[in-house]
């Protein structure tokens, strides 16, 4: 037999010499959760081993997290059910707390990479991304709210902001919000294919965001489509994205590869809460090996060609010092 493939996988030495994809911590963007209060972090019961953090505690969980090697970070805020209204007016109050959160981790970790969240949902009162008007998500109307958060975000510290909606022209709007109030160095990272999913859902849990009626179908893309996805992300790279997103990412893997092939941007993957959640309750059962599942998951998103994975693994990850 003239080819025998199995020659290159006869020892641990040479497995790894041919490998063609590695993960690491430098690849993963971890998200974290913040509460109001102090001296206080909750576990999120769909998520084991995440926590909600008071701003506080969620400085020294970065702070740990930066001695693992972990640079990029994302945060979302839990709002209290009585600062919730229709208009989201509290994602843009000044001295909220996310706000306020925002501003003391981008001045105690100036060197870090934070993506700020820039959508309704955990601020309104009917739980979605949009002004609901007669059961109706508003686009446009959507739209001035987004900028009044991307600009306070960007006044607060933010370098990076992360419009999760799925708004029309969204990324045009906030580009030039940003501009317009001099922000012209702040980036957008556009979730350009995000499907309306079930693997949200502990997610939803821990910023008791779910929508109060129906779903995000009209907004959030049908995941029976790819070539939606390519016209999603190119408008979003005309608009003046600097990354493009796919989320979720394990049941979506071609569609990071669609991408891939198709735009020079760097691509992101949000591996989501229930990606997370399914393998931990399968590792808590002893169905399943967890730390090998992470780690096969994971890769396989590198392989699909994400440069970016945005993963609440990322402290499990970096806590094993693989390389
Ligand atoms: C909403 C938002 C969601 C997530 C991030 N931003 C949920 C949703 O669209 O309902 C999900 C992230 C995850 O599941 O880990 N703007």
């Amino acid at each position: 037999m003239l080819n025998r493939p199995r020659r290159n996988r006869s020892s641990a030495a040479i497995r790894t010499m041919v490998e063609e994809n590695r993960l690491s911590v430098k690849d993963l963007l971890f998200p974290l959760f913040v509460m109001d209060g102090s001296a206080t972090k909750t576990e999120i019961k769909s998520m084991p081993g995440i926590y909600r953090f008071t701003t506080d505690l969620l400085l020294k969980e970065i702070e740990e997290c930066l001695n693992l090697g972990i640079t990029s970070y994302a945060l979302f805020p839990q709002v209290a059910e009585d600062r919730k209204d229709s208009l989201a007016t509290e994602s843009h109050r000044q001295g909220s707390l996310y706000l306020e959160a925002i501003h003391a981790v981008a001045s105690r970790f100036p060197e870090i990479s934070m993506l700020t969240d820039v959508a309704m949902d955990p601020y309104s009162s009917d739980g979605h991304d949009g002004i609901v008007k007669n059961g109706e998500i508003l686009n446009d109307e959507t739209l001035e709210v987004l900028s009044k958060m991307a600009v306070a975000q960007a006044q607060a510290g933010s370098k990076l902001i992360g419009p999760s909606d799925m708004m029309d022209g969204r990324v045009g709007y906030l580009r030039e919000s940003l501009d317009d109030a001099g922000f012209t160095n702040v980036g957008i990272m556009a979730y350009s294919a995000k499907y309306a999913s079930a693997f949200y859902g502990p997610f939803r849990d821990a910023l008791e965001s779910a929508p109060k009626f129906g779903d995000k179908k009209t907004y959030q893309m049908n995941p029976a489509n790819s070539r939606e996805a390519l016209r999603e992300a190119e408008l979003d790279e005309l608009e003046g994205a600097d990354f493009l997103m796919v989320k979720p990412a394990l049941a979506y893997l071609d569609i990071i590869s669609l991408l891939r092939d198709n735009t020079n941007l760097p691509i992101a993957a949000y591996n989501v809460s229930g990606e997370y959640a399914m393998v931990k309750a399968a590792a808590a059962n002893g169905w399943i090996d967890g730390e090998k599942a992470m780690l096969e998951s994971l890769l396989s998103m590198k392989r699909a060609g994400a440069q970016v994975i945005l993963t609440y693994f990322a402290k499990e990850f970096a806590q094993l010092k693989l390389s």
